[in-house]
């Protein structure tokens, strides 16, 4: 296995022999919708969504198990077929010899290169993918083929590439009969496919896509376009033969086919061949490959006059470089370069989540490109940062999916906003979800300063799911839409308060037999889901609590810096908030104050508003907050037989702790501990039990750090599917790195920076190193028991770890509006007694360089005074929202520690 190394300061690698490695893959893609995955091989595929595939949809198993590539081959005359993108079987029978090709890759942010030598053949090729930043549906190839021998090398080159050009649905329900709708065409420089119909869920239905794979090769003045053609995929491959040994590659034969013929009803491949060409030494000759998407010939002809040649090929590959180095908008300098540049990364990783949803690698074969409710939320935490200018609108529409159960819609339609009623009827409810919005709006109205926001309108959900899934309204039909009415058959709105105080109030009341909130159809953990009659979350419950208590605050800010004594809240809603205080401890009384409630609201609301004081709100939320830590704080906290101390997380089916002494063994969960000490449930004491015995119970270096739980030792079905996984595989006790980042996330909010720190860094250390990670640079989902990155790319744990990192780890923070500076970097981190980062404020791009003269430790310094270009600011260690206004373009600030 080759060593990964990194060439500059903006993520850029070189790997030798990455093809040493399986189950590599890299994206590809552009905001026009564009979304390919590439191995070093060129394997991977392409689509729009899930029914627009033009390669054939690949899983991880796939990768090493299709023939099918993005090929491209040279016969050398007197020596045989050479792929130069290894997918010959010959060179697959030679991988473990020492005549294998030399392979080398060299990636950045979206670009892809591969370097192959044959010492056999006296040949290298150099090959280049990306997908260009242009609105067009496009991905380019540019191979580079260089003799490097000391005399002449004549060569036959063809490109053969398979064409799927279907859904991917069809994968398993009629291959063929969809193979037969195939209408295919040979052009000068290439081969289109134009399906007439599509086979698919949607139905059958009129095709419009054109699926195209364009090719042409340098001449002597002009581009020259391929000679012959064969989209016919059986005749190509030949009786008996492949796609890694294709009859026609091997025989050396002009294709059967010319420019401006139709061949129907096939599966399709995109074999061209070019005129021979001659290569003196050190020679070369270039070929640019296109496949793309159109929605006419003429498309397809424009795809072709814009990218095929060398020049726009090299210029459009410049611009997109320069197009995504652009957008990561956030960057570190600190003593560990590595980390600085891994964190490149994973500041990306966020928008790759935006472009291909949770589907659509080769790890994530599931889903159709939408993402759930709470990683709808939890992306746009890094989008605050990144590009907060898209966020508001975004934010308000999202709260359209809220219910006026305080449950919500959980599939989300493409576009903004949109929330679509589950026609299968099948009723879940996940108790975590209620609790994300209100993060992530905390955190826009503390960097933006935006407390008005609190007061914006959105609609709430209908469909017939009500009192938090337990019951269905019968009077509720399709004509009716998906908007929330009023008894007047008004659509009824409230604002953003209104929507988080429904999620936090009916959460409240909604407790099992050990006045926790009822786990349901489960939480974070989606494999917790076979607890939904008497299952309880004590760590979701947790969070719920420190949200209330935190949105009182941000309630007195509203009043404080707005002057409005009140809030507008729907009628209704007085049942949940004036409550004797006394009904908390009662589970009966909750119950009752929960479905009163929910009957009220069951099909239409009345759209009475009343006007709440802010103070007596506060009060409210304040109590309720404070109820729940002490409930927990009295009722949950575990000791061992050990001598360790944790917080129960959970209680099963069967009404039990999950936590503490079992006769299979300790039995700990992470995630109670990590919400216990986020919400400031554990106390400073709890909280260095805790990483006692996470230490003790979960750390696991071999892995990359904290599981998620111990081993149970039992396929326990009264809390869910996740233990049948084997142990230390995804849910089942992996290292999760979401909620590992969250973890230390907790832990620096709370001011144990070295123990956030440990596990950040214990984190980012076995990802950053390849020959045990075995992925690209970047935070996968999860870490294997054999310490292999898992499901890579498309996490929420780079949203948390980007937040965790510029907030915590440094520190750099809005506090409404102004901008604060609580840095709990440790003295190593620190290069020559600074560390700095860049990054968006408030539309401003600030640098901020920490100065730490005495190399102190996080928790020795405190922030002494403020520079801003240059000039002294004050001692103090927040620069007041007024100042902040007062910014330009740009903001070079020193903070200087003590
Ligand atoms: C995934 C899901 C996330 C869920 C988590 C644990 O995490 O996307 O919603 O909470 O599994 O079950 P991710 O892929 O974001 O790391």
């Amino acid at each position: 296995m080759g060593s990964l190394k990194y060439i500059d300061k903006k993520g850029t690698f070189t790997l030798d022999n990455p093809d040493l490695t399986s189950y590599m893959y890299f994206p590809l893609a552009n905001e026009a919708g564009m979304m390919s995955a590439i191995t070093p091989d060129l394997g991977g595929d392409i689509k729009l969504d899930q029914n627009t595939f033009l390669l054939e949809p690949v899983s991880s198993e796939n990768l090493h198990n299709n023939k099918s590539s993005r090929n491209f081959w040279v016969y050398v005359e007197g020596k045989g077929a050479w792929s130069v993108t290894g997918r010959s079987a010959m060179q697959q029978a030679q991988l473990f010899t020492d005549k294998k090709d030399d392979v080398k890759l060299t990636a950045g942010i979206m670009w892809h290169e591969i370097e192959r030598k044959s010492d056999e053949f006296g040949l290298s090729a150099k090959i280049t993918s990306f997908v260009p930043s242009t609105d067009d549906k496009v991905e380019l190839t540019k191979i580079v083929i260089t003799n490097n021998t000391e005399g002449e090398v004549e060569f036959t080159p063809t490109v053969a590439i398979p064409m799927y050009a279907r859904s991917a649905s069809n994968i398993r329900d009629h291959r063929h009969v969809t193979s037969l709708l195939h209408r295919t065409y040979t052009i000068k420089d290439g081969v289109v496919i134009n399906p007439t119909l599509t086979f698919d869920e949607r139905g059958h239905n009129l095709n419009k896509v054109y699926y195209a794979a364009l090719a042409k090769m340098t001449g002597f003045e002009k581009m020259v376009n391929p000679e012959s053609f064969c989209p016919v995929t059986e005749e190509f491959i030949g009786n008996g033969g492949n796609f890694e040994n294709p009859y026609y590659v091997m025989k050396n034969m002009p294709l059967p086919y010319k420019e401006g013929e139709e061949v129907d009803g096939y599966e399709t491949v995109a074999a061209m061949q070019f005129e021979k060409v001659t290569l003196m030494p050190k020679q070369s000759r270039t070929f640019v490959v296109a496949l793309g998407y159109g929605e006419s010939m003429n498309d397809i002809n424009e795809l072709s006059k814009k990218y095929l040649s060398v020049e726009e090929f090299d210029k459009y590959l410049e611009e997109t470089k320069e197009f995504w180095q652009k957008k990561i908008n956030v960057s570190y300098s600190s003593a560990d370069k590595e980390f600085d540049n891994w964190m490149h990364w994973v500041n990306f990783q966020p928008m790759l989540r935006r472009i291909y949803g949770c589907s659509f690698l080769p790890h994530h074969d599931y889903g159709k490109g939408g993402r759930g409710w709470r990683d709808l939320w939890q992306d746009c935490l890094a989008l605050l940062i990144m590009e907060p200018a898209k966020v508001r609108g975004m934010l308000i529409d999202n709260f359209g999916g809220v219910r006026l159960d305080g449950t919500n819609a959980t599939i989300i339609g493409s576009k903004q906003g949109e929330f679509i009623a589950d026609r299968n009827n099948i009723t879940r409810v996940w108790m975590d979800h209620g609790a994300w919005p209100y993060l992530t709006t905390e955190l826009y109205i503390e960097q933006s300063g935006d407390i008005e926001f609190l007061t914006e309108k959105n609609a709430y959900f209908k469909d017939p799911q009500v009192c938090r899934g337990e019951q269905k309204d019968l009077e509720w039909n399709d004509a009716q839409g998906n908007k929330q009415l009023t008894n007047d058959g008004e659509v009824y709105e409230g604002t953003v308060l209104e929507h988080m105080l429904m999620q936090h109030l009916t959460s409240f009341y909604d407790v099992g037999e050990h006045n926790h909130i009822r786990l349901r159809g489960a939480d974070w953990n989606d494999g917790l889901d076979m607890a939904d009659e008497r299952g309880e979350s004590v760590a979701f419950t947790a969070l719920y609590g420190g949200n209330l208590g935190n949105m009182a605050k941000l309630i007195k800010s509203y009043a404080d810096m707005t002057g409005n004594e009140t809030v507008e809240l729907a009628k209704e809603m007085l049942l949940l908030l004036n409550v004797d205080p006394t009904v908390y401890d009662s589970i009966d009384e909750k119950h009752e104050v929960l479905y009163s409630y929910c009957e009220q609201v069951k099909h239409s609301v009345s759209g009475e508003k009343v006007n709440v004081k802010c103070t007596e709100l506060c009060t409210i939320l304040n109590r309720m907050s404070q109820w729940i830590a002490e409930h927990i704080r009295n009722t949950e906290w575990i000791k061992s037989k050990d001598g360790y101390s944790w917080f129960n997380g959970y209680y099963d089916n069967h009404g039990n702790a999950v936590d503490g002494d079992f006769e299979s063994g300790v039995r700990m969960m992470i995630t109670a501990q990590v919400f216990t000490i986020m919400a400031g449930t554990a106390t400073k004491e709890q909280i260095k039990d805790i990483t006692a015995a996470a230490d003790k119970y979960l750390y696991d270096e071999k892995v990359g750090g904290y599981r998620l739980n111990t081993d149970f030792k039992e396929v326990k079905t009264d809390l869910g599917r996740l233990f049948g996984f084997a142990y230390g595989h995804k849910e089942n006790g992996a290292v999760f790195c979401h909620m590992a980042t969250m973890y230390a996330n907790a832990l620096y909010q709370r001011g144990f920076a070295k123990e956030g720190y440990q596990v950040i860094n214990t984190l980012f250390k076995h990802c950053n190193d390849y020959k045990v990670s075995g992925i690209y640079p970047g935070v996968p989902e999860y870490i294997s028991q054999r310490g292999r990155g898992m499901y890579h790319y498309l996490t929420g744990a780079a949203s948390w770890m980007l937040l965790t990192v510029l907030n915590e780890m440094y520190g750099v923070k809005g506090e409404i509006g102004a901008l604060k500076f609580k840095p709990k970097l440790l003295a190593k981190q620190f290069e020559n007694g600074e560390a700095s980062v860049s990054c968006m404020f408030r539309g401003t791009n600030i640098h901020v360089t920490y100065k730490n003269g005495m190399c102190k430790d996080a928790g020795d310094y405190k922030v002494a005074v403020i520079y801003i270009d240059g000039q002294r600011y004050g001692e103090t260690d927040t620069i007041a929202k007024e100042d902040v206004d007062k910014f330009g373009d740009k903001a070079d600030i020193v903070v200087v520690l003590q």
